[in-house]
Order: C-alpha cells, then structure tokens, then sequence
C-alpha cells in the first residue's frame, strides 16, 4: 500500500469552529484543523505557519528528525502549549477561545501514550485503568466494566489482576493504551509509543491501536519508524526541520 505524504507547511482551508460549550451536538469530533499555526516554548516557534486537516478515523502519522518538533506538534493537540498565532481546533474545540477552567474537560476528550508507559506500580492492570475514570469522575455507569472491556479491547482481559513488574514492556505499553481509551475518546494521540520496544511487543501495541482505530477513533502517532509508517498510516505528515 503506498501512503499519501504531505507537508505540513501550506494553507488549508478552515471549517466552522465550535466552541468548547458546542459538544452537545458533536461538531468536530474526532478532527483536527490547524491553519497557520505558530507554536514553541519562547518567542521562537518550533512551527511555524502550520497547517493540518485530520478527518475523524485517520491514522496519521507525524515524522521528521530529532528536533523537528513531532512532541511539539502532539503537545499543541493536547492544549500544552497554545498557539501564538494561527487558529488550532481539536475535536471541535478552538484552543485559542479555550478557557483555562475548561482544559481539564477539554483533554478528558483525548487519549494519550507516551514512550514510557507510566503505570502506577503498586495497582494492577485493571485498577491502573479504572483509577483516572474514576478521578475525572466521568460518568460512565460501571467504570469497572468499563475499564474491564478497554483491558479486553488491548487483548488483557486475561492480566487484569497482573501488577506492572509481572507484565511485559509491550503488555505493560497495552495497559497504558486500555487506560488513555477507556474514557472513549475520539483522538488517541501517542509519541513514540513502540519506541522502548522489540518487533514482537510492537506488532501487538500496534494492534491495540489498530482495533481503537477500527472502532471509528482517530489516531495521531509521531514515530520514527518507517516500516509501521508504510504499514498502519492512512496519512503521513513530515515535520521538516527549521532551516537555521
Ligand atoms: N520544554 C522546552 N523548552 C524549550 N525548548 C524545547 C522544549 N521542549 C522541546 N524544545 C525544543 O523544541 C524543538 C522541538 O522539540 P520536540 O521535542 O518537539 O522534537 P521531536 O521532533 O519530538 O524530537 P524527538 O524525535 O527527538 O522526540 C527542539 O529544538 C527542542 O530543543
Ligand atoms: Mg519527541
């Protein structure tokens, strides 16, 4: 399968943003629009003028070197860092209009894997999943069952009482996975998320994404791997380094 490339520098058109009070009627979700985005962490942008259409269920995934700003670009989606300029909107959310008191709420509708797994090591499986339910206090009828299904959607429902030490880097990578979907997220965004792990860990991270995928989520993956670039991405974006 040969995958669409495109740069990420460019004008792209802009839908209709929604304000974070909009989700009742679901405008947006799942998408990503960034138009002429400038995001760093001075006065300097990492991106600059970025612009990006991701449509709800893509794969996309985010290359470019070391320094390109791949974590940059994920941080930005997260509401990390604002935009110094441009309009960024997330599913359906206009980051720039989002008030600070509504950025919880806001990243409750994202998904987040990062390239260390980051378990609490003394809760289980079952309980490192459930724990952020039930913090964010996010009604869901049975949390339990939910965080039961998520372990079962990631292929775990058999290490649910596993503490992390007896679990594998890629099982341990897939409890981390059930946890950032178990809230139901639209957009599961992860950096580097195979980057701890062997071939065989990796073919079965990449298929907890895939069945997130194949579910109708979204997925945005910065990875230095090609060969799960070539295999799993609907769409590639290439950060290109800034010129210095
Ligand atoms: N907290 C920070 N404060 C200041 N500059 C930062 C910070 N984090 C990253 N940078 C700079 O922003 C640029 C982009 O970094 P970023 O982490 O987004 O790159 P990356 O593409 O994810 O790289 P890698 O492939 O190594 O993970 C780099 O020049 C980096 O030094
Ligand atoms: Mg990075």
């Amino acid at each position: 399968m040969s995958v669409p490339r495109e740069w990420v520098r460019g004008d792209l058109p802009l839908g209709g943003a929604a304000s974070e009070d909009d989700h009742a009627d679901d405008v947006g979700r799942g998408e990503v629009r960034l138009t002429g985005v400038s995001v760093g962490y001075g006065e300097q942008p990492v991106l600059q003028g970025m612009s990006l259409e991701v449509d709800r269920g893509d794969f996309l995934c985010v290359e470019g070197p070391s320094g390109a700003g791949k974590t940059t670009l994920l941080r930005l989606l997260y509401g990390s860092l604002l935009p110094m300029t441009g309009v960024a909107v997330v599913d359906g959310v206009d980051l720039g209009q989002l008030r600070p008191r509504h950025m919880s709420r806001f990243r409750r509708r994202l998904g987040c894997v990062f390239q260390s797994y980051e378990l609490l090591p003394h809760l289980t499986a079952l309980e490192n999943v459930l724990l952020p339910l039930q913090l964010a206090q996010i009604a869901i009828d049975v949390p339990g069952d939910r965080a039961a299904e998520a372990l079962e959607m990631v292929g775990l429902d058999d290490k649910a009482e596993s503490l992390p030490h007896e679990l594998s880097g890629g099982q341990q990578q897939r409890v981390a996975i059930a946890r950032a979907i178990a809230h139901e997220p639209a957009i599961l965004l992860a950096d580097e998320p195979t980057g701890n792990l062997d071939p065989v860990a990796t073919a079965e991270v990449m298929r907890a994404f895939e069945v997130f995928h194949e579910q109708g989520g979204t997925v945005i993956m910065a990875t230095h791997d090609e060969s799960l670039r070539d295999r799993y991405a609907r769409r590639v974006v290439r950060i290109a380094p800034r010129a210095a």
